[in-house]
């Protein structure tokens, strides 16, 4: 399922994303583009990099 529509950045590519050493929504928007768009997907993504993080 798409977290950031705008962009077609998933839940896995977050995962992905943090498992290549993303650490920060900074990071995550560099990366993949998510939250660049309407901004919508932002509390989502953040949810997901705090969950991602803590599985590391
Ligand atoms: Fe992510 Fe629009 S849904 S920028």
């Amino acid at each position: 399922m798409y977290v950031c529509v705008c962009k077609a950045v998933s839940h896995k590519h977050i995962h992905r994303a943090v498992n290549e050493g993303a650490v920060s929504l900074r990071d995550l928007k560099n990366l993949t583009g998510l939250g660049t768009c309407c901004g919508k997907c932002v509390p989502d993504a953040r949810r997901t990099l705090t969950e991602a993080t803590a599985r590391r």
